[in-house]
């Protein structure tokens, strides 16, 4: 049967594959610590209390017809005050966007700017930008980035692909590395974009960038979350910003996103965002909008949250790092952000007790889930080739002590390994 070429041509995602693996496994009996989802286990982090309160109160107050199309104003109130709060950003009510979660903010982001054929550049590894890509059919430049710069893009890495780019996709704290934009970094790339905008006739599109935040509430230690319009505010006219709820109060399944940016940009994002009916629902809304103003609240639940969450990190960091003392070919970033740690495990073209030759980082995946039972998601998955050996690890579905568990079962499989 035929359908679309768009439809035809969508690409499955790797990690479904992973899950498959796992799930596999788990149904003749085996425990998987199950270090692939960018999800959390509700058991471990559930969502804040008064949030499940606020949303309960809204459904018995009848709240459930249609919100408006670009949120409920008490939320972007709430919004612009919280970005207000944490980041100094100053947003009036009408450059906010609401959306069930913030994947339709991204998509509309792409379909307000995107004509088919403009070149998208997002770096390598990131999360989903070949997708948003393949369904706006832009001309998507994965631009590779290294592991002596944390996996974040630079100006210079960028110079090369700028000239007549529609879009800049940008994400810090980053999904899938948990690195960050220092803010020299980001300093230098708003420059370029700024200079690239400056060679712009009128009426030529100009460079945008989309700007992904949804991590910035979850960094670590001395890290500061950066933005480029309180680094470089002439940008302003530039920048769709991407967050919401999801990641910062465990609150994936509740769906509320917020994206902000320039009026007349959000204006079209409204229509489309519409049109698909991805609003947030309402009573959701109607709690956030609560919620986000209960400043102790907020606070107490993001203190808690944010040290569990770093303990885990440190915890499988720490490991490796010992692995790696120990003269194991692993290595791991230093976690900076997000529910992501950056691991390394060189083990290309070493053979198994089997006398299989793991060919490339899903081979080495793949034999680190049946010896040590242990699932990560190579950054293939994420854009980059399949010789890249690096590895994500999600800590938002174990606790500490799985994680430190499990740091000798991966010792006892590398030693395996010829
Ligand atoms: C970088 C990044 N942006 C956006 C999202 C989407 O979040 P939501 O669940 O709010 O749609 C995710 C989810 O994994 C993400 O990792």
């Amino acid at each position: 049967m035929s359908v679309s070429r768009l439809a035809q041509h969508l690409k499955g995602s790797e990690i479904i594959k992973i899950a498959g693996e796992i799930n596999e496994l788990k149904k003749q009996g085996q425990q998987i610590a199950n270090l692939t989802i960018g999800d959390f286990d509700a058991s471990l982090f559930p969502i804040p209390e008064q949030l499940t309160f606020g949303i309960k109160d809204a459904y018995d107050q009848h709240q459930t017809n249609y919100p408006p199309a670009d949120g409920i104003l008490p939320l972007r109130e709430s919004v612009s005050a919280f970005m207000n709060k944490e980041f100094g950003l100053k947003l009036n009510t009408n450059e906010i966007l609401i959306s069930s979660g913030s994947r339709p903010i991204i998509y509309a982001t792409y379909l307000a700017l995107i004509d088919p054929g403009d070149t998208v550049l997002f770096p390598a590894p990131s999360w989903n930008n070949n997708h948003y890509c393949d369904l706006t059919s832009a001309k998507g430049i994965a631009v590779p980035t290294k592991p002596e710069n944390n996996f974040m893009p630079t100006a210079e890495d960028l110079r090369p692909h700028i000239a007549g780019a529609t879009l800049l996709a940008l994400c810090s704290p980053l999904n899938p590395t948990g690195t960050m934009f220092g803010k020299q970094n980001l300093e230098e790339i708003c420059d370029l974009v700024l200079e690239e905008n400056r060679t712009r006739k009128a009426g030529e599109k100009p460079l945008y960038i989309l700007y992904d935040q949804i991590y910035a509430m979850l960094t670590f230690g001395d890290h500061q979350h950066v933005d480029p319009v309180s680094l470089r505010p002439e940008i302003k006219d530039y920048v769709i910003y991407i967050d919401g709820a999801s990641k910062c109060f465990a609150a994936t399944g509740v769906r509320v996103g917020w994206g902000f940016g320039p009026e007349y940009v959000i204006d079209k994002m409204r229509s489309i965002v519409g049109h698909m009916g991805a609003w947030a629902p309402k009573p959701e809304q109607v709690a956030m909008a609560k919620f986000l103003q209960d400043a102790d609240n907020v606070s107490k639940y993001l203190s808690n949250f944010k040290s569990r969450i770093q303990d885990s990190l440190n915890t499988l960091y720490q490991g490796f790092q010992e692995l790696k003392a120990e003269g194991f070919a692993v290595d791991s970033i230093e976690p900076m952000g997000a529910i992501y740690l950056t691991l390394k495990l060189d083990y290309a073209g070493k053979i198994t007790p089997d006398g299989k030759v793991l060919q490339n980082s899903a081979d080495i995946n793949f034999y680190l889930i049946k010896e040590a039972k242990v699932a990560l998601v190579p950054f293939s998955a994420f854009g980059t080739g399949h010789e890249v050996n690096w590895f994500r690890a999600s800590v938002g579905a174990c606790d500490a002590e799985e994680i430190a568990a499990m740091i000798p079962r991966v010792k006892a499989a590398l030693a395996k390994l010829k």
